[in-house]
């Protein structure tokens, strides 16, 4: 980027020469050399801004969930936490994302009348119509992930992997890589790739960093020998 901004900053000291005949040499002189310091800094300040704040912007398009849904108000009316809505089926599988069906016993028809409801419940609900949640975690098609495994057979809670959106009065808006078509809770946050907490990023080498630590399998993406298919289908 600031490769762009050289040849503005040298416009600018060509010009500055252009007007020097008019101009008592010694001040031309220092006057060109403040002016393409100024530019300088003005320009490397542009591109990082550009770098930082405009790139993630134009890479990622934003979209509203459906419904806004506040996990904080359910949890205290529902009778069996998280799993009232998110559970495993008979055969071991995840249920995911809550259907309809776990929501129509309190919202058979509009309760509070707020807005949000009232979409709810006119849109969805009267109309038979799952609700289109737009999924944060979700993997490409070729990734193979088992809740199963990790929070039977490991242990491990909601929040080492999702944060506190089960906590959350809101949801936060859903964005979607314009390259990829991915979420960008997959490729994470900070486009440094820093990482703060386990649930910032979900890449291959996140899912790999862990298994190494837990010891599971060849599991290392780099070396693991058949380790591709631990995790691919
Ligand atoms: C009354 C139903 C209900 C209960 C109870 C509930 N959730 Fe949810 N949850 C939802 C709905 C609806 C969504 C869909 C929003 C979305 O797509 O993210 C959701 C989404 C999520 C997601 C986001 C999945 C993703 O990547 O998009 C996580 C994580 C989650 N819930 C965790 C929890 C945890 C942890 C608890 C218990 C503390 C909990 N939920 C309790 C209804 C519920
Ligand atoms: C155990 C009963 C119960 C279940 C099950 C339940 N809800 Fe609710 N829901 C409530 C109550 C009570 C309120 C009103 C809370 C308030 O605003 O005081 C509410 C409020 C809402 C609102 C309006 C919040 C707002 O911003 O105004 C939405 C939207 C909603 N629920 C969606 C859902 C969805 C989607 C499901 C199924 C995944 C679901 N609810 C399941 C009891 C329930
Ligand atoms: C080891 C990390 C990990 C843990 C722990 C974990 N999840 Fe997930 N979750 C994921 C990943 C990865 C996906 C995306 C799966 C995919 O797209 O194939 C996901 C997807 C989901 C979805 C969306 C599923 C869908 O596609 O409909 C919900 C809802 C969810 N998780 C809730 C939970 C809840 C509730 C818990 C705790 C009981 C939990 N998760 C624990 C990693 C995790
Ligand atoms: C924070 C730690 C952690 C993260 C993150 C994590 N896993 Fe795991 N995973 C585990 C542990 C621990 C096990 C072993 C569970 C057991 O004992 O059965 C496991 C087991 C698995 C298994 C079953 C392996 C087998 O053969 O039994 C698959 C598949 C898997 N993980 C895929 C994934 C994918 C894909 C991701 C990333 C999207 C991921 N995991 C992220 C800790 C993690
Ligand atoms: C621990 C789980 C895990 C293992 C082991 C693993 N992968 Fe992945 N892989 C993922 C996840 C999760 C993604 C999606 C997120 C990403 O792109 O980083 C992915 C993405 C990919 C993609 C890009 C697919 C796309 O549609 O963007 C390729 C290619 C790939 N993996 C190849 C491999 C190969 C080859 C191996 C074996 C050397 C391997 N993976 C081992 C979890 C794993």
């Amino acid at each position: 980027m600031s490769s762009n901004e050289d040849p503005k900053a040298k416009d600018v000291n060509d010009d500055a020469h252009a007007a020097s005949p008019a101009h008592p040499p010694s001040d031309e002189k220092s006057g060109g050399g403040a002016y393409l310091f100024l530019s300088f800094i003005v320009g490397l300040a542009l591109s990082m801004v550009v770098g930082w704040a405009v790139f993630p912007k134009v890479l990622y398009s934003k979209k509203s969930q459906p419904v806004d849904f506040s996990h904080k108000v359910h949890i205290e009316e529902v009778d069996n936490g998280c799993e009232s809505c998110h559970f495993f089926r008979e055969d071991g599988t995840f249920s995911g994302v809550p259907k309809l069906e776990q929501c129509i016993d309190c919202h058979e028809e509009v309760m509070v009348g707020t807005e949000n409801e009232t979409v709810f419940v006119e849109q969805y609900v009267a109309k038979e119509r799952e609700v289109p949640w737009l999924v944060y975690s979700r993997q490409p098609d070729c990734v193979f992930f088992s809740h199963a495994a990790h929070i039977y057979g490991a242990q491990m809670e909601c929040r080492t992997c999702h944060g506190d959106i089960g906590t959350s009065d809101t949801l936060k808006p859903y964005e979607e890589n314009r390259i990829t078509g991915y979420s960008r809770d997959i490729w994470g946050h900070s486009i440094a790739g820093f990482k703060h907490n386990s649930w910032d990023r979900m890449k291959m080498d996140d899912c790999a960093e862990c298994h190494e630590t837990a010891g599971i399998h060849d599991s290392s993406v780099q070396t693991g020998r058949d380790a591709c298919f631990v995790c691919h289908k």
